[in-house]
């Protein structure tokens, strides 16, 4: 296995699965989005990049709640499905690993870059790039696998940072990047930001009636993604 996830869009032969997977899913509808969404606080009037923006469904909720819409994904049939859920939105196909030629300095309130991380090989030069764009008084806010729970079904060791290959329930095969909590909050204050909060979402009190053996897990185990608001350290 090379230490490489590469710029293949994998979620590309999925992107309609994973549209219906997450509107409604237990980890995504019930834990992940309203995690994110309230770091995010109020978006009404705010221009926010939704970076890795997926099949939308973030994106429907932030501009329902006021937000201008910027949207990238390196999958070009999440951007369809993005154009078709929220047409006011301005969405591109853009693979994170290049710079964000189309934006300006300072141009953007807010930056969401949910569940996506894992998948960037170049994790500093991105968050470079994120911090860039950022208005100053502007937020990043990012979800992730949680990393105990990543090291839970991996084993090895906790603090190695390497790439793994897995089949999801659903048959999807995914490569992604191992990295310790450390390892995060280092690679967003080498870019320069400022850890604000940091959140380990449990599921959403509704989610109990939704699927109770998955609620009381996730409601005690450290299994399921951390989540974070960081802001731009003044003055770099
Ligand atoms: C787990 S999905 C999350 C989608 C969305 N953020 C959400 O939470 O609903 C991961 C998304 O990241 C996108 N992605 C992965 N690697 C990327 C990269 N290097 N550049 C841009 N998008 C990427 C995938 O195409 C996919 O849409």
């Amino acid at each position: 296995m090379t230490d490489n996830v590469g710029t293949d869009p994998q979620y590309d032969g999925f992107a309609d699965e994973f549209l219906d997977h997450a509107r409604d899913g237990f980890y995504n509808a019930y834990v992940d989005r309203p995690a994110c969404l309230d770091l995010l606080g109020d978006v009404d009037g705010r221009t926010v990049l939704d970076a890795a923006c997926g099949p939308g469904l973030y994106a429907e909720e932030l501009v329902a709640r006021g937000a201008r819409l910027l949207g990238l994904d390196q999958s070009p049939r999440m951007i369809e499905l993005c154009h078709r859920r929220v047409p006011s939105g301005d969405f591109r196909v853009h693979e994170l690993a290049e710079p964000l030629h189309w934006l300006p300095d300072a141009s953007v309130d807010l930056i969401l870059f949910a569940l996506a991380m894992e998948y960037v090989d170049d994790r500093p030069a991105m968050l470079r790039e994120f911090r860039r764009v950022l208005r100053p008084g502007g937020a990043l806010v990012l979800s992730r696998l949680h990393p105990t729970g990543d090291w839970l079904r991996h084993g090895g060791s906790y603090f190695d940072v390497r790439v793994v290959e897995e089949v999801w329930s659903q048959g999807w095969r995914v490569r992604y990047w191992l990295a310790p909590l450390e390892r995060t909050c280092d690679e967003l204050a080498d870019a320069g930001f400022l850890i604000e909060r940091l959140r380990e979402p449990r599921p959403r009190p509704d989610a109990a009636a939704v699927d109770p053996r998955r609620y009381e897990r996730l409601s005690r185990e450290p299994t399921g993604f951390l989540a974070i608001r960081a802001v731009p350290r003044p003055g770099d």
